[in-house]
């Protein structure tokens, strides 16, 4: 079992406890972290299904009274209604205990009970108890959260740090195969802008991650939240450049996430591609000193069954939604780029014919 910190000064720090079984330790943490004695548990039915007895096993264990709050399964759970009836749902047991928010499941619970968490009463304490490799190398971690509006994604939220992560790698066995080479994703990403050690064990370690090997998915996922955690600790709020290194890929990704209209690519499928784009452009555009990086990333995406080209999607409709990023400040587009592995440059203003030339090269 692994502990990470996140230092954000004081009180408001909080360890990211990692590893097989980690669950069976809630209690000793919950004591140290988290002053409540009822929880709401919000999970959706398949997870609660799957790993909802484990989990109130271990606030017995606790002392802890919980009830559960079940949300829709998939992107549907992410929306302002279902933030309003967890909310809602709080209010009503608030009187009768010390109250505290637990997330059980992928991003979208994390994203929604999170955004909850944070606004009742302006905030009661939450635990973050990611389920999808997904969510333990990256959402549950740092802070963001929210829900999807009708004119768009994470459209609305806030920062509300939680006051434990707690990743039980026992939960990916019952993730089905796309799901986990979505996550692996992300693990790719952070390998490429950070940590070349991580990057030779994606290359070397394919078949125990492929087999999720306890050992090795306890490597990744506990690489993968420091490498978040000290990004997260540098710019908390996401106002300097530091922490858009992580999204790395993503800005192609989003495109090709809204090209498909949601539906075809997975976030991990689409950030995997953008990744790719980004290393083609970064290669266009001279900036690409390490000449295999490209390779590498090609195999890997490859070995980790992740797509390397957008069929079916027209270039053109990549480039519109490219141009509508919401990322991108005064219509002007930041697309973070590589050097070389561990070294990542953010480039403004792309000549938009690069990017096309780039899209239609990947598409
Ligand atoms: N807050 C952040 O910083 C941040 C970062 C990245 C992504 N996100 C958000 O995260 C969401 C995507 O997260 P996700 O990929 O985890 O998707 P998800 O939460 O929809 O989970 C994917 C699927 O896996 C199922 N599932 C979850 N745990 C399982 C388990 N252990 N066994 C079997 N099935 C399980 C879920 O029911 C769901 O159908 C998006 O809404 C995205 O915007 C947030
Ligand atoms: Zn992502």
């Amino acid at each position: 079992m692994k502990s990470i910190k996140v230092h954000l000064g004081g009180e408001r720090s909080y360890p990211i406890i990692v590893g097989r079984g980690t669950i069976c330790s809630l209690n000793r943490h919950l004591r140290v972290s988290v002053a409540g004695d009822l929880a709401c548990i919000v999970a959706n039915a398949k997870v609660r299904r799957l790993w909802g007895r484990t989990l109130s096993n271990g606030l017995k264990k606790a002392g802890c009274r919980f009830y559960f709050h079940t949300i829709p399964d998939s992107e549907l759970g992410k929306s302002w209604p279902n933030a309003e009836k967890i909310v809602n749902g709080l209010s009503g047991w608030a009187g009768k205990g010390r109250i505290f928010v637990i997330a059980l499941g992928g991003g979208v619970t994390g994203d929604v009970a999170g955004f909850a968490a944070s606004v009742f009463k302006r905030g009661v304490p939450l635990i973050q108890i990611p389920t999808t490799l997904l969510a333990q190398v990256d959402s549950a971690i740092g802070g963001k959260n929210g829900v999807d509006l009708k004119t768009g994604k994470n459209l609305a939220g806030t920062f509300y740090q939680p006051k434990l992560v707690l990743s039980d790698t026992d939960f990916l066995s019952t993730l089905d195969r796309r799901q986990i080479n979505s996550g692996m994703a992300e693990v790719i990403k952070y390998g490429f802008i950070s940590d070349s050690s991580l990057l030779n064990f994606l290359e070397v370690g394919r078949e125990k991650i492929v087999k999720r090997s306890p050992k090795a998915m306890e490597f990744i996922v506990s690489r993968c939240s420091s490498i978040k955690a000290r990004y997260v600790e540098r710019d908390e709020f996401d106002t300097g450049e530091i922490r858009m290194a992580l999204n790395f890929g993503h800005t192609f990704g989003h495109a090709l996430e809204a090209a498909a209209g949601f539906r075809r690519y997975s976030h991990g499928e689409a950030v995997g591609w953008g990744m790719l784009c980004a290393l083609r452009l970064s290669e266009r555009l001279g900036i690409l000193k390490d000449k295999n990086a490209l390779t590498r990333l090609e195999r890997l995406l490859r070995a980790y069954g992740l797509p390397l080209k957008a069929r079916g999607i027209d270039a053109g409709r990549l480039l519109s939604a490219f141009g509508r990023d919401k990322k991108f400040v005064g219509g002007m587009n930041r697309v973070v780029l590589l050097e070389k592995p561990g070294r990542v440059k953010i480039t403004r203003d792309v000549r938009l014919s690069f990017i096309k030339e780039v899209l239609k090269k990947n598409s």
